[in-house]
C-alpha cells in the first residue's frame, strides 16, 4: 500500500448548522466555525469535513442543493468559505467539502427548466417517465425516507419524476454524459478553490438497474426497499472511475465516500492503490441496527455484536487500503447513547469506547460533539422532530400499528436530530452555541456535558481524546498505530475486547465492556502502560485486574 499524506491524520465532521452561530441567527455557521479552529487544532484535528453549506432550501438540511457554486447565505458567504480554507492550512487543517451528487434539490435551476420542457435537453438530465393518470408508477421502489420514488413532475400531471430520497431531491441521471461532465466541472471548480477533496454522499445509488421494473413488495404499503434495486444495478464502478480520473486523481485529493451495501468482494477497487476513493466508511457497526422493517424493528446493539462487527471490518480491509472508523454522524443517533447501555454510560465508559474505536486500523472520523460525549437527546413529541427521515419513519411506525408512545420511543433511540441538537460549549446561556434563539433545542444536559468544562479538568473525556490522538502522533507509536495490522486477542470473551497493533512494534489495546472486573493473564509481560482511563493499573508482571470499563494501551516490546 502507498503512503499517503493522509494516512496519519484524525479527521472530524462538522455538521454546520449545529456547530457555532456567529451572528445571533440561532443557526450555525463559517465564521462560528473558523473562530473554534483553535480547538480542533488542539485536539489533533488535520481533517475536516463540513457537511453541505450550499445553497439549499433545507428540505434535507442541505444535501438538496440548489446552487452547487454559491454558499448559503444561512451559512455565510464565498469569501468566508475562502477565509475558512486558508485560517484551516494556517493550522496544517485540510477541507473537504460535501459531495452531493445523486441528486440535487428541486428548486435547482436544471430541475426548474426540466419541468419547463420535461422533453427538452434538462429533461434528460433527471429520471422523467411519461405517465397516464390511473397507471401505477413506473416501479413500486419505496423512497430512503418513505413513501413511493415518483412523483409527479411540478406543473405536470403525465409526467412523474424519481426521487429515492425526498420528493425536493429529484435524482440526476448519471447514465447522461453531459450531466456527467456538469458534475465533474464543478468538482474541480472547487478543488481548485483550495478544498483538499470531498466526502462523497450517497453514492451507490447513481446507478440505476435499469430498465425500470418492479420487486415483491416487503411491507403492506405494496412496496419494496431500494435495496432490490440497488442490487440489481451493475456498472457504478464505470461512473465512479471516471469520475476519480477527471477530478480527484489530476488534483491528488482527498475523497472519502458514504457507501453502503457496496459488493464486498469488490473492496479492492473502491479503496486502496487501485481504488476510486482514498477511503470509505466502515458503517458495519451502524448497520446492526438496520432491519427491513426500518427503525421498528432496530435492535440494540451489544458489546459482543460491535466488536464482531468492527473486526470484520478491520479483517475485511486487511492491508488493502484504509475504512474511516467511526461511532456516529449526523444521520445515526450519538455512539456513546446506541453503543453504552443505559445505567453504563459513564465518562470511564466513554473513554474506553473511545479508545477501542481511534486506536484501529483506518483513519479515526470523528463526529461533532463526539469527543465531549454528547449523548442523545430527550423527545416528548413528534412534534419536536425536524429531521424528513424522521417523520417517514415515525409516520411508517403508525401504519404498522404501534401506539404513538412506541414510534416516539423508537424516534428517541434511533432519529438522525439526536446528532443534530447545537454543539455545547458552555454551561451558560444556550450553552454558548448562539446569542439569539437555536434553531433546534439543545440537549437539556449541556449544563453537565460542556467544552468549557472538559477543557479545564484534566482527566475529561475531551482531554482523553487528545491523549487518543496524542499517541497515534507520537513518533515512537505511529508507525504501527496508523499501519500495523489489526490483531484481536482472546476474541471470543464475553463483554471484552482487545487486539494487537503490530507493526514495527506491539501495542495491545484492551476494554473491559461490562461493569464487573476481570482478571486476565496476558501473554507477556508488558514494557509500559501507555494509556488508561483509569488513575490505578493493577498489573502485576503478566496478570492484570481491569476495573469495570477500564481501558488500556500497553506496549508489549
Ligand atoms: C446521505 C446523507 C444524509 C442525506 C442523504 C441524502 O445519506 O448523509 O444526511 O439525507 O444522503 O442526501
Ligand atoms: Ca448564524
Amino acid at each position: 500500500m502507498k503512503k499517503e499524506w493522509w494516512h496519519n491524520k484524525v479527521a472530524y465532521q462538522i455538521w454546520p448548522k449545529s456547530f457555532q452561530d456567529s451572528n445571533g441567527d440561532g443557526i450555525g455557521d463559517i465564521p462560528g466555525i473558523i473562530s473554534h479552529l483553535d480547538d480542533l487544532h488542539s485536539l489533533g484535528v488535520g481533517i475536516l469535513w463540513l457537511s453541505p453549506v450550499y445553497c439549499s432550501p433545507l428540505a434535507d438540511e442541505g444535501y438538496d442543493i440548489s446552487d452547487y457554486y454559491d454558499i448559503d447565505p444561512r451559512f455565510g458567504t464565498l469569501e468566508d468559505m475562502d477565509r475558512l480554507i486558508a485560517e484551516a492550512k494556517r493550522r496544517d487543517i485540510s477541507i473537504l467539502m460535501d459531495l452531493v451528487v445523486n441528486h440535487c434539490s428541486d428548486e435547482h435551476i436544471w430541475f426548474k427548466k426540466a419541468c419547463a420542457d420535461p422533453e427538452g435537453p434538462f429533461g434528460k438530465f433527471f429520471y422523467i417517465e411519461k405517465h397516464r393518470p390511473g397507471d401505477p408508477m413506473p416501479t413500486n421502489w419505496r423512497s430512503y425516507f418513505g413513501g413511493p420514488v415518483w412523483d409527479y413532475l411540478p406543473g405536470h400531471t403525465d409526467y412523474v419524476y424519481l426521487h429515492v430520497f425526498h420528493r425536493k431531491q429529484p435524482d440526476l441521471n448519471w447514465e447522461n454524459p453531459i450531466l456527467r461532465k456538469e458534475v465533474y466541472k464543478m468538482i474541480n471548480w472547487w478543488l481548485d478553490r483550495g478544498i483538499a477533496g470531498f466526502r462523497i454522499d450517497a453514492i451507490i445509488n447513481i446507478k440505476k438497474a435499469l430498465p425500470f421494473c418492479n420487486y415483491p413488495a416487503d411491507r403492506s404499503d405494496g412496496l419494496c426497499s431500494i435495496q432490490r434495486m440497488l442490487e440489481k444495478a451493475t456498472g457504478v464502478l464505470g461512473f465512479l472511475d471516471e469520475m476519480a480520473a477527471e477530478t480527484f486523481h489530476p488534483h491528488g485529493a482527498f475523497s472519502i465516500a458514504e457507501l453502503f451495501d457496496n459488493k464486498l468482494e469488490d473492496l479492492p477497487r473502491f479503496i486502496g492503490d487501485n481504488g476510486c476513493f482514498s477511503c470509505i466508511f466502515d458503517f458495519a457497526p451502524e448497520m446492526l441496527s438496520k432491519s427491513q422493517d426500518g427503525w421498528m424493528g432496530a435492535k440494540p446493539v451489544t458489546p459482543d455484536m460491535w466488536k464482531a462487527a468492527v473486526f470484520g471490518s478491520q479483517r475485511l480491509a486487511g492491508t488493502t487500503g484504509f475504512m474511516a472508523n467511526i461511532i456516529e454522524n449526523h444521520d445515526e443517533p450519538r455512539g456513546v447513547s446506541r453503543y453504552l447501555a443505559d445505567g453504563e454510560r459513564s465518562e470511564t465508559a466513554k473513554k474506553m469506547l473511545a479508545g477501542l474505536s481511534i486506536l484501529l486500523r483506518g483513519l479515526p472520523f470523528l463526529y461533532q460533539g463526539q469527543e465531549i460525549g454528547m449523548e442523545n437527546t430527550v423527545f416528548t413529541s413528534i412534534d419536536q422532530a425536524d429531521d424528513c427521515n424522521t417523520h417517514g419513519e415515525y409516520n411508517a411506525m403508525l401504519s404498522a400499528g404501534l401506539s404513538p408512545e412506541q414510534a416516539l420511543s423508537a424516534v428517541s433511540r434511533m432519529s438522525r436530530d439526536n446528532a443534530r441538537t447545537p454543539l455545547q460549549w458552555t454551561a451558560g446561556r444556550n450553552a454558548g452555541f448562539t446569542s439569539g434563539t437555536p434553531w433546534y433545542p439543545l440537549n437539556p444536559n449541556f449544563t453537565q456535558i460542556n467544552y468549557e468544562e472538559q477543557r479545564q479538568r484534566p482527566d475529561s473525556l475531551l482531554n482523553f481524546y487528545r491523549a487518543l490522538i496524542a499517541l497515534r502522533k507520537d513518533p515512537q507509536w505511529e508507525e504501527t498505530l496508523v499501519y500495523g495490522v489489526t490483531e484481536p486477542w482472546l476474541e471470543h470473551e464475553h463483554r471484552f475486547m482487545a487486539y494487537y497493533r503490530r507493526g514495527p512494534r506491539t501495542l495491545l489495546v484492551l476494554g473491559n465492556w461490562q461493569k464487573q472486573h476481570r482478571s486476565l493473564v496476558l501473554p507477556s509481560k508488558p514494557r509500559q502502560v501507555l494509556l488508561s482511563n483509569l488513575p490505578q493499573v493493577s498489573l502485576f508482571d503478566s496478570h492484570i485486574e481491569m476495573e469495570g470499563f477500564q481501558f488500556l494501551v500497553l506496549a508489549m516490546d
